[in-house]
């Protein structure tokens, strides 16, 4: 593929977006830094770029097939992915299908509690004020979106939840939950971008309930990258190692 690499357009904390010669596509670059409560704890973890871009690339694939849109075009190289260019959304939009996290900290939920159907909980995307939970009431007020296009947000996640679910069920792991992020394509559709990685997600065992993501930074436990290599090679097939040369 002949892509000229451009400028840098945005800086987040784990990802760069660079212009292209192609007006309607960017190359996102997955870094190594790795950050949690919104930017207090930071490093960098060697390679944690290069297998978040391959297991975001699986599961955009995953989700193309299951025939939902995503900004994925293709993975150039491990840690650079090209995709379609999207205004983003500065909405957090996480699905819960079992109680962890800041679900447990903020309600009197029960550990691992199931949801069925599945929660969705949409944060406003700003470290500034610390990623506050939106209502549809704020939401509006905020101009950040209106109620028709929260209602797409809402069932195009659910649609993704079910999907890699499956997915992920049919490889031994569970799914608790993940943060997605949407944004505006040339043509004004929603459409999914950002990441879908061990960063984004709980991943747990289902035998051994293994916790495979990033909560093992959160908490200070070691053995980082080695759960973000199992989850790799738990969702890649031959074939995926094969047309992306990895070995694991
Ligand atoms: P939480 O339980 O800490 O609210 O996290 C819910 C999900 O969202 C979990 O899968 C991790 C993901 N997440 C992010 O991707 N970015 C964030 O800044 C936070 C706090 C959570
Ligand atoms: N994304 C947040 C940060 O970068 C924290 C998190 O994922 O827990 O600081």
């Amino acid at each position: 593929m002949n892509i000229k690499i451009g400028n840098l357009i945005y800086q987040g904390k784990a990802k760069g977006i660079y212009e292209t010669d192609d007006p309607k596509k960017v190359v996102v670059e997955f870094r190594d830094d790795i950050t949690a409560g919104d930017g207090a704890k930071k490093d960098k973890i060697s390679t944690k770029g290069f297998w978040n871009s391959i297991i975001s690339a699986k599961f955009f694939e995953v989700l193309e097939n299951a025939g939902i849109k995503t900004q994925y075009i293709d993975l150039i190289k491990p840690g650079c992915m090209l995709s379609w260019k999207l205004e983003m959304i500065p909405l957090e939009v996480i699905t819960r299908n079992i109680a962890a996290g800041s679900l447990l900290r903020r309600y009197p939920f029960q550990p691992k509690q199931t949801f069925d159907p599945p929660i969705i909980q949409i944060d406003y995307k700003s470290d500034e004020y610390g990623d506050p939970m939106l209502n549809t009431d704020i939401a509006i007020a905020l101009d950040l979106i209106d109620e028709e296009k929260l209602k797409i947000i809402k069932g195009t996640s659910l649609k993704i939840n079910k999907t890699l679910k499956d997915f992920l069920e049919s490889k031994g792991l569970l799914f608790p939950d993940f943060k997605i992020e949407y944004g505006y394509d040339m043509d004004g559709n929603i459409i999914l971008g950002d990441e879908i990685s061990p960063d984004t997600c709980r991943f747990w065992d289902s035998e051994t309930c293994d916790v495979l993501d990033k909560d093992l930074f959160r908490q200070g436990e070691s053995g980082v990258i080695e759960a973000y290599k199992r989850v790799a090679s738990i969702i890649l097939d031959d074939e995926d190692k094969k047309r992306w040369n990895i070995e694991l």
